[in-house]
């Protein structure tokens, strides 16, 4: 696929989507999405949809470690006993399409030697979110991409204080974009916090539909100011959280 195909299909993705999920579908099937990882399963929700939507997938890989992660300070990390019925969860979900299946029960890093390289049309993170994580991800998942694949990923949070301040920052925005600078990459940033990556080292330049070229540092990086605030920003919608955060620091 071409840069200028791919740019075409992602745009209209974008237009076309209503929700995370939409977006996520329509990106899949158009862009021929066949041999794919989901970095970060949880209960199955997303793989079980996929698996049920796209119908050329031929491999799906599910990479999670299912259990209490105790340096992930984030609120998904749940005991270890909790952890097993969420995984039984998400295998009860993807149990129809086991012929397509892997279970790869680790975290990334653990995972690593376990995925060949350029073995994968797209990889989808969504596992651990803050700067740590978001580094060990893009650094080891990159070489499993086939070029001309991609990699792209959930909570492109546009604060970093995505689940307030009591929880370790969400980095995955900016990492994911000096990552792609790092390497010469196209990054496509999409509406419902998505981002991907064009594996193909054509040059960096980022086609900013998800509107993250007008954030200013403070938008990026300013704690919400109390609780009152915080929890003001954890529960609406985009627009609304800056107007809030602008009211906030006045
Ligand atoms: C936000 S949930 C995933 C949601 C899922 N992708 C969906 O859309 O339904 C995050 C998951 O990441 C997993 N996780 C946390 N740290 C991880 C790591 N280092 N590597 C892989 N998965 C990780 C957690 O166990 C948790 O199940």
């Amino acid at each position: 696929m071409t840069f200028e195909e791919a740019c075409t299909i992602i745009e209209s993705a974008v237009v076309e989507s209503k929700s995370r999920k939409e977006l996520l579908l329509n990106l899949f099937k158009d862009l021929g999405v066949k041999r794919m990882a989901e970095i970060g399963v949880w209960e199955g929700d997303l793989s079980e949809t996929i698996l049920q939507n796209v119908d050329q997938i031929e491999r799906y890989v599910l990479v999670d470690p299912w259990r209490n992660l105790p340096d992930w300070n984030k609120p998904l990390n749940k005991s270890n006993v909790e952890f097993e019925s969420v995984r039984n969860t998400a295998l009860t979900r993807v149990a129809p399409f086991k012929e397509k299946v892997v279970e790869i029960r680790a975290t990334t890093k653990e995972a690593n030697s376990k995925i060949d390289d350029a073995s994968l049309d797209l990889i989808y993170v969504d596992g651990d979110h803050t700067l740590r994580g978001i580094t060990i991800d893009l650094i080891l998942l990159l070489p499993k991409i086939r070029r001309g694949g991609f990699i792209c990923g959930d909570d492109f949070s546009k604060t970093i204080w995505q689940h307030t301040t009591k929880y370790a920052p969400t980095e995955v925005f900016p990492f994911a974009l000096y990552f792609a600078e790092a390497h010469d990459l196209p990054i496509f940033t999409l509406p419902y916090n998505q981002f991907i990556i064009f594996n193909e080292p054509r040059g960096f330049e980022v086609i900013d539909h998800g509107g993250y070229g007008r954030l200013t540092p403070e938008d990026i990086y300013a704690p919400p100011r109390g609780r009152l605030a915080e929890l003001l920003v954890r529960k609406t919608p985009g627009s609304v959280k800056r107007f809030i955060k602008q009211f906030m620091s006045r």
